[in-house]
């Protein structure tokens, strides 16, 4: 008798489930990326209770019909790839068809769609991996993906989930990078009924650079620009002075993806060489084009590591526009501290409480404090993040949220300042290092503390490096 069984679909997707679903922010990054190549111009994204609850993501996207409903949660279903000759021409942010299936393996979900033109659209449900039937139901143009009960149906995940305000900071990270990549699509963030983010389009990467990171940064930032026969590399870097005790503020994207590469980590690194003090990162805003033909994007199912065909050509691209763009803002010798003033510098950084308080940049750096607030688990989570919100938006908040979201005229005032405040406040708290008031420029939380918890700097495979 044979011992070798083939797994039902069930199992294969609960197994991969667990390499590309581990927490509510790999749902909010496929989901997002999906919407994005329905080619949504706005995306709203509504959470509860850190996305444990709820996570749900309307867009208005070219929707699916009925025929491709009862698809989306089958396992390697996609639309966007044909035969294996098409990953070397990869222009989506998916294409490997198990995103739907391995939430729908793993929670509660439901996809409602209308494809533009259609009188109705249609609705499926999934229920730990067992799909419903398709029904007809009423919908604005568009789609909007339902996910309840995260591991529900896993209880060894769920275990390993972390305090709210902790799975928001990632959620918060993803959205950041969506943001930074594409300021021409409209992105919300509600968590429990409450704005988070409403982003409008803008027309520059520069000005959502602003809104997240303060006008401090847009204004010190360097241009950088190089364009080669299949390459092209534009964005911003911001000058030595702005160092970062790691590199999780070089912020690169290839063809739109966020993705993670050590030859371009040297490169910048390499850039910067003999203007950082040792172990100081630098921030930069790469976006990198370049044609998918020289591009493997199937290395890893969370897609945020890729194989050049010729990483060295990469390499030196990167750090000839990088070195060039030094070179052209170098200051005036005077103004460039030496190593043996970092120290005065850097507490005169800290003491200019208002610049600091008003750049997210900081958020990003690794700080003890966040630590500290992981361990002590969910009593620490602020009241905004209880669910207790009196607002008149709730869980039943109709389909697209965006019809209800107050248009926010000053792109500044985007940024629900009393949820920041809480997740900060829950930090200082345990520090009391920097004394916090109301910011209406910092939107994102920080995950660092998990990560240094984990020590997964170390791991190459990890998503947050
Ligand atoms: N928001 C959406 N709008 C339109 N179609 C969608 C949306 N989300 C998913 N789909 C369809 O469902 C398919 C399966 O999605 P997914 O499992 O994420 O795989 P992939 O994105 O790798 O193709 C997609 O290829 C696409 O055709
Ligand atoms: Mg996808």
């Amino acid at each position: 008798m044979s011992h070798i069984k083939i797994l039902p679909a069930l199992v294969i997707n609960k197994i991969a489930a667990g390499e590309v679903i581990d927490r509510p922010a790999a749902v909010v990054k496929e989901l997002i990326e999906n919407s994005i190549d329905a080619m949504a111009s706005k995306i709203d994204t509504y959470l509860e209770d850190g996305g444990r609850k709820m996570i749900r993501i309307s867009d208005d996207g070219i929707g699916m019909d009925a025929e491709d409903l009862s698809l989306a949660f089958q396992s390697h279903a996609t639309s966007k790839l044909l035969n294996a000759d098409d990953l070397f021409a990869i222009h989506t942010l998916g294409f490997r068809g198990e995103a739907l299936p391995s939430i729908g393996a793993v929670s509660r979900a439901s996809i409602i769609s209308r494809t533009k033109g259609s009188i109705q659209g249609a609705e499926i449900a999934i229920d730990g991996g067992v799909l419903g039937q398709i029904k007809d139901c009423g919908a604005p143009e568009g789609t909007q993906v339902e996910v309840g009960d995260l591991f529900f149906n896993v209880p060894v995940r769920k275990k390993f989930l972390r305090t709210i305000p902790t799975e928001m900071a990632y959620i918060s990270e993803v959205l950041t990078r969506f943001a930074l990549s594409y300021p021409a699509i409209h992105f919300t963030l509600m968590h429990n009924a409450r704005t988070v983010f409403n982003l409008p389009p803008v027309r520059e990467t520069a000005e959502r650079i602003a809104t997240f990171f303060g006008d401090e940064m847009r204004n010190s930032l360097i241009p950088v620009f190089l364009r080669e026969e299949m390459f092209t590399l534009s964005g911003y870097i911001a000058p030595p002075f702005f160092d970062k005790a790691n590199a999780r503020m070089q912020f690169i994207f290839l063809n739109g993806r966020y993705i993670k590469d050590s030859a371009i980590f040297r490169a910048i690194n390499e850039s910067y060489h003999g203007k950082l003090m040792h172990k100081r990162y630098p921030i930069v805003f790469l976006f990198l084009q370049l044609d998918p033909s020289e591009v493997d994007v199937n290395v890893h199912p969370t897609k945020t590591e890729v194989r050049f065909r010729n990483t060295s050509t990469i390499y030196n691209y990167v750090l000839s526009a990088l070195k060039e763009g030094l070179n052209k803002s170098a200051p005036k010798s005077s103004e460039v501290a030496s190593f043996s003033q970092r120290p005065e510098m850097e507490s005169a950084k800290a003491e200019d409480a208002g610049f600091v308080k008003r750049s997210l940049w900081k958020q990003f750096s690794l700080r003890k404090t966040d630590e500290i607030r992981d361990t002590k688990g969910d009593a620490d989570i602020p009241s905004s993040f209880s669910g207790t919100s009196t607002s008149n938006l709730n869980a039943d908040t109709p389909f697209h949220n965006r019809e209800i979201l107050p248009p926010l005229s000053e792109r500044h005032k985007d940024v629900n300042t009393e949820e920041l405040l809480s997740a900060r406040k829950s930090e200082t708290d345990s520090t009391a290092q920097t004394p916090e008031t109301p910011d209406r420029t910092e939107n994102t939380f920080s995950a660092e503390g998990v990560k240094k918890k984990k020590g997964i700097f170390s791991n190459p495979q990890c998503f947050y490096r």
